[in-house]
């Protein structure tokens, strides 16, 4: 399995802007992939933590995990106006490992960055509880 670090500044100053004036249309979409779920979610690749205004109040926790360290500092921020608790870990999704299984798994624009989503796929399901969900948007 790959375990490469993340140092991509200039992706983080252009996803910065980028995520910053997202269209209408995509932040329902965001707003949609995250309806429902419960509980404790892992989030992987939170980029500037854009998703997490959209947690439902019935998540509990949310643990985040960016390892480009431009875009966790603006998603540890992110994090902290948050409405449900979440911690950003510089983890990448190769490497992040959890005794305790999550409830959910979210995905969002986030696969493609990733060189080896099959075994990444096959590391989340192994972390995510006995009918828990993956969403990906
Ligand atoms: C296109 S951005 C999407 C960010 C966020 N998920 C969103 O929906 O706005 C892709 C993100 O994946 C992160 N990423 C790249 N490789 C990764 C890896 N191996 N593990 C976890 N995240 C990774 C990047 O740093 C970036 O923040």
């Amino acid at each position: 399995m790959t375990d490469r670090t993340v140092d991509n500044p200039f992706f983080a100053r252009v996803w910065k802007t980028l995520s910053s004036s997202e269209p209408q249309a995509l932040r329902r979409l965001r707003g949609e992939n995250l309806t429902g779920l419960s509980g404790r979610v892992l989030e992987i690749g939170a980029g500037t933590g854009t998703n997490f205004a959209f947690y439902p109040p019935t998540v509990t926790e949310v643990v985040a995990i960016e390892p480009e360290r431009h875009l966790a500092e603006v998603a540890r921020d992110a994090a902290g106006l948050a409405p449900v608790p979440v911690t950003v870990s510089s983890d990448t999704a190769e490497k992040f490992s959890s005794v305790e299984p999550f409830d959910a798994v979210v995905c969002s624009l986030v696969l493609c960055s990733i060189d080896q989503p099959e075994t990444v796929l096959r590391q989340l399901f192994s972390i995510v509880r006995p009918g828990g969900e993956l969403r990906y948007l």
